[in-house]
């Protein structure tokens, strides 16, 4: 018998972690960026492009869903929130506060909260990216099929975990000169 109650401290030990970051119900993870043929998707802290093409088809795709970003990222922004959409910024800063947004200090908050929200999307930058790769059911890339300048790079990812289920191409126009894909991958393994 000791042995036994051994054993379910044990399994006690090994699942009482894996529990904690199990996400707490049905809805989904989803990345969502723009990136260059180099993967690059970040210059001085804001985007090395201009493309409202983009813009248009981030804003269809994540409003009125959570977004969750890196302290970097949304100062990048200007510290802006974007309208019908519940914003929520990641830092290890404990008194980092922003009226209007949610502050959280660890990942294990954000699997906690997608609750009621069918799809939440983590859009960046590349450190949160990171973080969330593990816990993503979807990615939602923009590959823009030209080369920029930039120091930051989305994160070298196992494309052989991921199955390709849409792409469309966007508009090339006046206002949008790069060739530019909407591409939709499912986590396969
Ligand atoms: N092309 C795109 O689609 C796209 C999308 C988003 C961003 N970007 C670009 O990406 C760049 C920014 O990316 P980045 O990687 O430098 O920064 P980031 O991921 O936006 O933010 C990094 C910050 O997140 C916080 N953080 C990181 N890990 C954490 C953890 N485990 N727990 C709590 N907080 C954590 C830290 O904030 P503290 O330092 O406050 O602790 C860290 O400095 C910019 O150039 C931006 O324009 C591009």
């Amino acid at each position: 018998m000791p042995h036994r109650q051994s054993l379910y401290a044990f399994i006690g030990m090994i699942a009482g972690p894996c529990i904690a970051i199990m996400r707490q119900n049905n809805s989904m993870i989803a990345l969502l960026w723009a990136e260059d043929e180099n993967g690059i998707i970040g210059r001085d802290n804001t985007l090395p492009w201009h493309l409202p093409s983009d813009l248009k088809y981030f804003k269809a795709e994540t409003l009125n869903h959570k977004i969750v970003m890196g302290r970097k990222t949304f100062e990048g922004m200007g510290k802006r929130l974007l309208p019908k959409r519940e914003t929520v910024i990641l830092t290890h800063q404990k008194d980092y506060a922003i009226e209007g947004a949610t502050v959280l200090n660890n990942v294990q908050d954000v699997l906690a909260l997608d609750k009621e929200d069918e799809m939440l999307f983590v859009i960046g930058g590349s450190e949160i990216f990171s973080l969330f790769i593990p816990y993503a059911d979807y990615l939602y890339q923009t590959k823009i099929h030209a080369d920029f300048e930039g120091d930051t790079y989305f994160p070298t990812i196992d494309w052989t975990d991921w199955e390709l289920v849409e792409s469309k191409m966007g508009p090339v126009d006046e206002h949008n000169l790069y060739e530019h894909e909407f591409k939709i991958f499912k986590r396969a393994k």
